[in-house]
């Protein structure tokens, strides 16, 4: 009997364009909504699209500007991740610097060849590369012209964006993600689709109905991919994290499988190709109308995804009890506090049982082959004068996480693709801004106010993670 990961598990590490690559406005790059988020109090409004903030304003610093710069250090970045003997490596493309408004009709070739040469060089390393085609990110035009995904018009881009991709990368890349945590289009919308709302609108409509365009922009990427290339696989992208009912009464039960349905509506449609009947029933308990056509409801059914990938950082607790509300920090969406888990710096609680319990939910509700893309701790580090770092609380969390799959995959029978750990080089952390939060393999010199040498170091975790992929994951250290 199989004792440990299946032969080919694509083991690797994922960041997001908007996250690591700086050079925003390098050689034609678009404007677009990450860019405009600065670091401090006023983030979180932005991204919930409660306050308006459509260009730089004074006074503010905007980390994604120069990030970590991978855009000029690719090549040495992804020399590391071969050292470390990644087999796959997660990135997303930045829509604007293919498009730099998103409405044009011809792409910008110069941000078509950096990809290009980003994705030769992780093929020198013997990396395959794992691309998610938007993660939270939109030009700015689409946003200020149209609307952002509350407009249908976003439907024409978003295709013409995914043809382009899969036409020039054919032969170089064949795993997709349509949108990197879909379900968070319900928290952070301006992220989540280029959503800012006016006063007195109706937002939940807006965002069910920019969810649905999302959704069918889904369907049409899938089929898109697979003609283009049959080769292609494409998944739908999930923040997850299964809620447990804070206690064994009945209504905290109810409470816990009402939150999973939020989450899963979205994987429910991409996975099983129609809406569900509980989504259905709530819209019209909210007075909530979906515009939809037939031609749409025939796209989710026929074109839905071939695996579900989902990132990871911990369970949740809901309750029926009014008066049970001591939250605690996570994922953007804070939760009820779990008072058997420890946590992170920043409050994320540790669990994981909790991946496991996670991985075994999707599997028994989809029966589709599973990618976990995100996983990871985000942590102070304390660098020696060389940059090295002894993260043994990094390879702890990982270790866990890393045993508790293999669980879920000897002992319970799911099928998984794959683990791209979150932040495999210290990136700006998408709810903070911050860069003090990291989850790297991969020390990076560069501070909060964006001060530093852009210098990378391997942290002890780097030795370790390579061990664990050179075995296979049988040496978790
Ligand atoms: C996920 C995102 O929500 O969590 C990433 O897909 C993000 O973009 C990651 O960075 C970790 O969150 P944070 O807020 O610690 O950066």
């Amino acid at each position: 009997m199989n004792k440990g990961f299946p032969q080919g598990f694509l083991w690797g590490g994922a960041t997001a364009a908007n996250q690591c690559e700086g050079a925003y406005d390098v050689d034609g790059r678009g404007l677009a909504n990450v860019d405009v988020v600065p670091i401090g109090e006023e983030r979180f409004p932005i991204i919930a699209g409660q306050r308006k903030m459509f260009d730089f304003e004074e006074g503010y610093f905007y980390p994604a500007k120069e990030s970590i710069d991978m855009y000029h250090h690719y090549k040495e970045d992804i020399a590391l991740f071969g050292e470390m003997g990644f087999k796959t490596y997660r990135l997303s493309i930045a829509w604007s610097r293919i498009f730099p408004k998103g409405d044009e009709l011809e792409p910008n070739e110069k941000g078509l060849e950096f990809y290009e040469k980003l994705f030769k060089e992780c093929h020198k390393h013997g990396i395959e590369p794992l691309v998610t085609i938007t993660h939270f990110d939109c030009p700015m035009h689409l946003i200020e012209e149209y609307g952002g995904w509350r407009n249908r018009k976003m439907l024409e881009f978003y295709e013409r964006l995914c043809r382009t991709l899969f036409m020039r990368y054919k032969g170089l890349v064949k795993y997709w993600l349509t949108f990197n945590e879909i379900n968070m289009i319900l928290h952070a919308p301006f992220m989540g689709a280029g959503l800012y709302f006016e006063e007195g609108e109706n937002q939940e409509q807006v965002k069910y109905q920019a969810a649905h365009h999302e959704l069918v922009a889904s369907a049409i990427a899938t089929k898109v991919a697979h003609e283009i290339d049959p080769e292609n696989k494409v998944g739908c992208m999930l923040a997850a994290g299964q809620y447990y009912p804070n206690t064994a009464h009945p209504r905290d039960y109810w409470a816990a499988l009402q939150e999973d349905r939020e989450n899963y509506f979205f994987i429910d449609v991409q996975a099983r190709g129609e809406y569900p009947n509980y989504a259905k029933k709530k819209w019209e308990r909210l007075g909530i109308d979906v515009e939809m056509s037939e031609e749409d409801l025939a796209l989710l059914r026929d074109y839905t995804v071939d695996f579900i990938s989902f990132s990871y950082y911990s369970s949740r607790v809901a309750s029926g009890d009014p008066e049970v509300n001591e939250k605690t920090e996570g994922n953007i969406f804070a939760s009820i506090k779990n008072p058997y888990l420890e946590a992170s710096e920043w409050g994320w609680q540790i669990d994981p049982l909790g991946l496991r319990i996670t991985l075994n939910a999707i599997w028994d509700r989809y029966q589709k082959p599973m990618f976990i893309v995100e996983n990871g701790l985000g942590a102070i580090d304390t660098p020696d004068e060389n940059g090295y770092v002894e993260d043994d609380y990094r390879i702890d969390y990982l270790r866990q996480h890393i045993a508790a799959m293999r669980d879920a995959i000897v002992e319970d029978g799911v099928e998984l693709l794959g683990y791209t750990t979150w932040g495999c080089i210290d990136l700006v952390s998408a709810g903070t801004g911050e860069m003090k939060k990291r989850y790297g393999f991969i020390y990076v010199d560069r501070d909060n106010e964006g001060k530093g040498t852009l210098t990378r170091s391997k942290k002890k975790s780097f030795h370790w993670y390579k061990q664990v992929i050179a075995t296979n994951g049988q040496d978790l250290g």
